[in-house]
């Protein structure tokens, strides 16, 4: 991350975001409980958003909901009977993120599940679950088998983003010791077998430094 990174950042977010009392509040919670500083920010929450209404979803998933910014910001975004489920492993993260949804006003779409991501998205498949939206943002360890679910979960003509991609260029390292990069290029290599998926990563920079995030549309 650089100087100017950030300072772009905070002049795109003057320009075209509106004060969000809502989501600085979450941000302020989460930073205050000592959470880790991996929400999406404020402009990528708005892409997230924006991609929501572009697609029309009611129905959307989340995986990995860490402080409840980005969950926020997405269920913000659906009509007033989406609803939106997301997961928290950690049961600490899990009661901040849920003490910030409810008073978020949004509380009512949000349907925080605790537990490992794995096991809600099989509960979800055995279920016959369905998604318009489906946001990978967990552990990037398991990104390939978030992603290979999502890809069961969500409906023809729905999308998935998979937010962390590019980790600072490290996606690259082929040799990448590192089970977090490791998790990212066997999602890439995964996606690389897909057929009748429409695909592709943005690379990002900004407040939160150097990352990417893949748009998948399944058809
Ligand atoms: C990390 C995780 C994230 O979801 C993110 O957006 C940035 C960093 C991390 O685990 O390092
Ligand atoms: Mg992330």
């Amino acid at each position: 991350m650089t100087d100017i990174h950030v300072a772009v950042d905070a002049y795109l977010e003057e320009n075209l975001l509106k004060t969000d009392p809502i989501l600085d509040e979450i941000a302020r919670e989460s930073e205050a409980a000592g959470l880790v500083p991996h929400a999406v920010t404020p402009l990528q929450a708005e892409f997230l958003a924006l991609l929501i209404k572009l697609c029309g979803a009611k129905r959307v998933l989340e995986i990995g909901c860490l402080g409840g910014y980005s969950a926020v910001a997405m269920a913000r975004a659906l009509p007033e009977d989406g609803q939106l489920i997301t997961t928290e492993i950690d049961t600490r993260t899990a009661k901040i993120a849920q003490q910030n949804i409810d008073g978020s006003g949004f509380g009512d779409r949000i349907d925080l599940r605790v537990g490992p991501a794995m096991d809600v998205l099989d509960t979800e498949i055995s279920q016959g679950g369905s998604f318009d939206f489906v946001f990978i943002d967990a552990d990037k360890v398991n990104h390939k088998n978030y992603l290979e679910r999502a890809l069961k979960l969500t409906r023809p003509g729905g999308v998935i983003v998979a937010d962390n991609v590019v980790r600072g260029g490290a996606v690259i390292e082929a040799d990448s010791q590192e089970n977090s990069i490791k998790g990212v290029r066997a999602m890439m290599a995964y996606a690389a077998t897909l057929t009748g998926v429409d695909m592709t990563a943005l690379q990002t920079v900004g407040a939160k430094g150097y990352d990417g995030m893949a748009i998948f549309r399944v058809s």
